[in-house]
């Protein structure tokens, strides 16, 4: 599903912060992303949604060189791409339910079936009652998961998804781990970048760790948890 080769990237004007990335992640796979705060794990995140470019190095997804793409495919590409990211706003001027059916509607879908896959989508994130105000009087854990009922909303083939249980307590963590299990379990790859050991423990998933932009190991459960044990 995605590839990369010898990938690097600095930001203008300042020293890399990827530095030779080699990876493999296979169509459906649940892939986690860990590292100290800074280690790079948002940016490659980028890099796969193309909101980012390599400096140097190649990027294939689903067999395509994205590194190649003109800007004008970008929007189609990522049509097949959910995203949920730390610095990704929802629009405060439409509702809950209106975020959510966002992309549904850029695609042309009918607004009652927008309407009827979005309350679901919002079912599944435990919001629907939340349907139909504003973004802003909801919580930082409500937020996030109304960003993560918007990146599922279309079905993506790929799921990239930045801390998306970071403000949220233990019992709501496994909720939205188990629907992410679930969409994975229904052909979605997924990738998630998080700080919580505890979750890298117990779903016993592959885990991807970066150390100040490099992939440092490729384990999964106990072990890769042990080796968070001083992040920050
Ligand atoms: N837009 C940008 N311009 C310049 N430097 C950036 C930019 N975004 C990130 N960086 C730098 O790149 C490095 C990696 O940042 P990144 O956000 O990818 O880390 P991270 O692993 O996601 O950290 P965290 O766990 O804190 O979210 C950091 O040193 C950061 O300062
Ligand atoms: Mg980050």
């Amino acid at each position: 599903m995605i590839q990369m080769f010898h990938v690097t990237k600095a930001y203008p004007g300042d020293p890399a912060v990827l530095t030779d990335i080699n990876l493999d992640i296979d169509k459906a796979e649940f892939v986690f992303l860990t590292g100290p705060s800074g280690a790079g794990k948002s940016t490659l995140l980028k890099l796969m949604f193309l909101a980012e470019r390599p400096s140097k190095g190649q990027i294939l997804i689903a067999g395509r060189n994205i590194a190649r793409v003109r800007e004008s495919s970008i929007p189609y590409l990522r049509r097949n791409i959910g995203v949920v990211f730390q610095d990704f706003k929802l629009l405060p001027t439409r509702t809950v339910a209106e975020n959510v059916g966002f992309t549904l509607d850029v695609l042309g879908v009918s607004r009652d079936e927008v309407r009827e896959r979005s309350l679901k989508m919002l079912r599944r994130v435990g919001l629907e009652h939340k349907a139909d105000v504003s973004p802003l009087k909801l919580s930082g854990g409500e937020q996030q998961r109304v960003s993560l009922a918007r990146a599922l909303v279309n079905d993506p083939a790929m799921l990239l998804a930045d801390e998306p249980t970071g403000n949220l307590d233990p019992a709501l963590t496994v909720e939205i781990m188990d629907l992410l299990c679930d969409v994975n379990a229904r052909g979605t790859t997924v990738i998630v970048a998080t700080h919580d050991a505890s979750l890298i423990e117990r779903y016993e998933k592959r885990t991807l760790r970066l150390e100040r932009g490099s992939l440092v190991a490729d384990t999964r459960g106990e072990k890769a948890a042990k080796l968070m044990a001083h992040d920050q």
